[in-house]
């Protein structure tokens, strides 16, 4: 059977997506299809990597070494044609850490920050939390494609005054993989008006078909001083649990305000059992990799598929990376209370909210096809039924 066939339950391992999916729907029949991680396992090498390290025994400190800095770098390299500099790296436990300690030390509070919305959840509460605004520049929908609207864009920054963007590339929840001219224009207004580019580039690995990742750091010498790129192995390799994730930033006064942020919090260290997965995914992955890339694209079409043959009333917005699909429910005619109980009661699908990604949310939902097609069938063919039987 192919590694990507096999349903594993993990129901009983404390996972997210489907132990706390029962407390949260309130119903077990309810397919969780949410919160982003695969119910696939990470490639043999990193279990194989991970069990010799258990079987050591000691778990004490560890610092992960130069030989991690050159996976990272050989990865980058490999994956993304991108040249860096081992003393660019600073780790932490996870993107979502990165961004607190990237917000708290490189803007003042009352700062205003850039968000493409809808957006990532978390994007608007690391803002928020520590006495941050939240400045929208909303994506636009045209012909089934998220674009971005540039005028806005220089338009809120000047406003707004905006010390900060945050970029989510590949984006979620829409799937955009952003073009070099879209990163160029984006990253010319930024350098034009002063405001440092946050990439969050955790979904850089998956992305499919023909879509190439750039990192906007990439771009220039002049985007990559202006930048700080946050990145892991975790949404790749399926280790999410194992927290190790690192920052990249070549512009050293930025990197050292952020290294001593994480100094502060006392954050110098990373998991021992995340170090060992990072250097093992990175050093053996790539082939698992390539062939999960397929499979996540194969299951996008399908699901595309089915819903075109089988129903108007859902369009999907294909994404051109993440796992993640954007489904547009407006059709339905339901408010979004009624959408996402429709979602979990009459289909009984865990999709999430889309209105939890910002106003722009309303009338979507999100789906994880990360898992195998069995599942992924069952959820589609959960959701087709409730939508014949609504009409
Ligand atoms: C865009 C984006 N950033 C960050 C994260 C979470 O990162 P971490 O688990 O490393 O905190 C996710 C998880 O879904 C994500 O989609």
């Amino acid at each position: 059977m192919n590694r990507f066939e096999e349903v594993i339950t993990r129901k009983g391992t404390r996972s997210v997506k489907w132990d706390m999916a029962e407390q949260l729907y309130q119903d077990k029949e309810v397919l969780p299809m949410w919160v982003a991680d695969m119910d696939f396992k990470t490639p043999e090498a990193v279990m194989k990597a991970l069990k010799e390290r258990v079987d050591h025994g000691i778990f004490g400190y560890t610092i992960p070494d130069d030989l991690v800095k050159d996976h990272i770098g050989n990865w980058l390299k490999t994956r993304h044609n991108w040249d860096i500099d081992a003393d660019w790296i600073s780790y932490s436990p996870g993107v979502i850490p990165s961004l607190h300690m990237i917000i708290q030390s490189l803007t003042e509070i009352g700062d205003h920050i850039l968000i493409q919305t809808p957006v990532y959840p978390p994007f608007y509460s690391v803002v928020k939390s520590h006495g941050r605004h939240v400045v929208k520049n909303p994506l636009t929908l045209n012909g089934g494609q998220y674009e971005i609207d540039f005028d806005d864009f220089e338009q809120k920054i000047k406003e707004n005054h905006v010390t900060m963007f945050i970029l989510c590339n590949p984006h979620n929840p829409v799937g955009r993989v952003w073009t070099k001219d879209e990163l160029e224009k984006m990253s010319e207004i930024c350098l034009k008006h002063n405001v440092t580019i946050v990439s969050d580039e955790i979904h850089a690995d998956l992305v499919l078909g023909s879509h190439t990742h750039i990192p906007i750091a990439s771009l220039s010498e002049e985007a990559n001083q202006n930048t700080i790129t946050c990145l892991s192995p975790t949404k790749t390799f399926n280790l999410a649990g194992l927290q190790a994730s690192y920052i990249v930033t070549a512009n050293k006064k930025m990197k050292k305000a952020l290294d001593k942020q994480f100094n502060n919090q006392g954050m110098f260290m990373l998991n021992t059992l995340g170090i060992t997965a990072m250097e093992a995914a990175y050093k053996h992955g790539a082939d698992w990799l390539d062939e999960l890339k397929e499979i996540l694209e194969s299951h996008r079409d399908y699901v595309m598929e089915r819903f075109h043959e089988e129903t108007n009333a859902l369009k999907v917005i294909p994404n051109e990376g993440t796992y993640l699909l954007w489904l547009d429910c407006r059709e339905l005619n339901l408010s979004q209370k009624e959408l996402k109980s429709f979602m979990q009661k009459k289909a009984k699908v865990g999709l999430n909210d889309g209105a939890s990604f910002g106003d722009e949310g309303e009338g979507f939902m999100r789906m994880n096809l990360a898992a195998p097609r069995s599942i992924v069938e069952d959820g589609v063919s959960r959701i087709i039924q409730a939508v014949h039987e609504h009409k």
